[in-house]
C-alpha cells in the first residue's frame, strides 16, 4: 500500500522575518493552515498512512495541530529533519517508516486544486510504476525544477532551477516513487547549493526509462507559497474560490468526511470548537447538504 510523506522543515528564508519564529507551513492560507492543503492531496490521493518530516522544533507544534491522523480516518506519523540538506534527504529520512512500500511525496508549501485531479491522483498511486511526476506551465521556469519533452512529448530532461530552461514546465513539489526510491536518494552527492537534489532521483528514474510525466492542464491550479507575493496570491486565489462556490478547498475534514473515514457523528465533533470561526458551521452545513450524496466531486 502507497503511503505518504510530507515534507515541512525548511528555514522558510525567503519569507522572514514571517517565519523567523513559525514554520512557513503553519502559516494561513485564507482559512486554513498551508499544512492542511498537501495533507488534503494525499488524502485525496486514497493515501492514508503519512510520515510529516518537519524540523526538531516545530515538531511539537504539527503534533499538536494534527495528532495522529484518527480524528480525520488517517495515520500520521513524525521525523525530523536536523537540517534543510535537500528534498531527496525525505527519502533517506522516511526509509524505516516506508519499509519497503512504494511512496507518494509531497512539499508541505504545495497547493494543488482542480477539477478530476483526485481522480487523476487515484489512479497514479495506484497504478504508476517506477515513478511520476507532473509537468505544469508557468511563467518563471527558472526559479523551478524543469522538464522537457521530445517532439512526441517524452521527457529528455529535467533540471533544477536551470539558467536557460528548456521549456516552460515546471515540476510541481508532488512525486509518486516505487520502493526503490530511498536506494536512489542515498547514492545522491550534494549539489552546488549544497542540497540532495530531488531531481538526481528522478533521473535515476529518466535514465532506467521509468518515469511517467503527466501534464497538468490550465484547468488545474498549482500554486507555491514560498515568497510574501506568492502567499498572498495563493491566500487570494483560494478566498475568491471558496467564496464564489460555498465549497471549501483542500478542508482534511471534509476529504475525510466525502473519502467515508470518518462518520457523521465524528465530523460533528470535529466542528464543535470550530463554531466561532464559521469553519465548523461549515463543516455541520455537509451533514445536512444533500449536494453532497452525489459524491466527491468538489474538494
Ligand atoms: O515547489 C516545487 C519546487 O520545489 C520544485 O519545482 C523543485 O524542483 C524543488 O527543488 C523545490 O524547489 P524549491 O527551491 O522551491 O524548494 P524549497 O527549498 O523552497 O523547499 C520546498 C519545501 O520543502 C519547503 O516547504 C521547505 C521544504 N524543505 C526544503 C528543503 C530544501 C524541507 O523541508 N527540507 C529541505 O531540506
Amino acid at each position: 500500500m502507497r503511503k505518504g510523506i510530507i515534507l515541512a522543515g525548511g528555514t522558510g528564508s525567503r519569507l522572514f522575518p514571517i517565519t523567523q519564529v513559525v514554520s512557513k507551513q503553519l502559516l494561513p492560507v485564507y482559512d486554513k493552515p498551508m499544512i492542511y492543503y498537501p495533507l488534503s492531496t494525499l488524502m485525496q490521493a486514497g493515501i492514508t498512512e503519512i510520515l510529516l518530516i518537519c524540523t526538531p522544533v516545530d515538531k511539537p507544534l504539527f503534533e499538536t495541530l494534527l495528532k495522529d491522523g484518527n480524528q480525520w480516518g488517517i495515520s500520521l506519523h513524525y521525523a525530523e529533519q536536523a537540517k534543510p540538506n535537500g528534498l531527496a534527504e525525505a527519502l533517506i529520512i522516511a526509509e524505516p517508516f516506508l519499509n519497503g512500500e512504494a511512496c507518494a511525496l509531497i512539499l508541505g508549501d504545495n497547493l494543488f486544486y482542480g477539477d478530476a485531479l483526485s481522480t487523476l491522483l487515484v489512479d497514479i498511486s495506484s497504478n504508476s510504476q517506477g515513478a511520476s511526476v507532473f509537468g505544469y506551465h508557468v511563467a518563471n521556469p527558472t526559479d523551478y525544477g524543469v522538464v522537457s519533452f521530445d517532439q512526441f512529448g517524452k521527457a529528455v530532461s529535467i533540471e533544477e532551477k536551470p539558467e536557460q530552461p528548456e521549456s516552460q514546465y515546471a515540476m510541481p513539489g508532488l512525486y509518486f516513487f516505487d520502493s526503490r526510491a530511498p536506494h536512489f536518494a542515498r547514492q545522491v552527492k550534494p549539489s552546488a547549493r549544497n542540497e540532495l537534489e530531488i531531481v538526481d532521483v528522478i533521473n535515476d528514474y529518466l535514465i532506467a526509462g521509468e518515469l511517467s510525466v503527466k501534464i497538468l492542464g490550465r484547468g488545474t491550479a498549482w500554486l507555491d507559497t514560498g515568497t510574501p507575493d506568492a502567499l498572498s496570491e495563493a491566500t487570494q486565489f483560494i478566498a475568491a474560490i471558496e467564496k464564489r462556490q460555498g465549497l471549501k478547498v483542500n478542508c482534511p475534514e471534509e476529504v475525510a468526511y466525502r473519502l467515508g473515514l470518518i462518520d457523521a457523528v465524528q465530523l460533528k465533533t470535529l466542528a464543535q470548537p470550530l463554531l466561532k470561526s464559521g469553519y465548523g458551521e461549515y463543516l455541520l452545513r455537509l451533514l445536512d447538504d444533500s449536494n453532497n450524496r452525489v459524491g466527491p466531486a468538489s474538494w
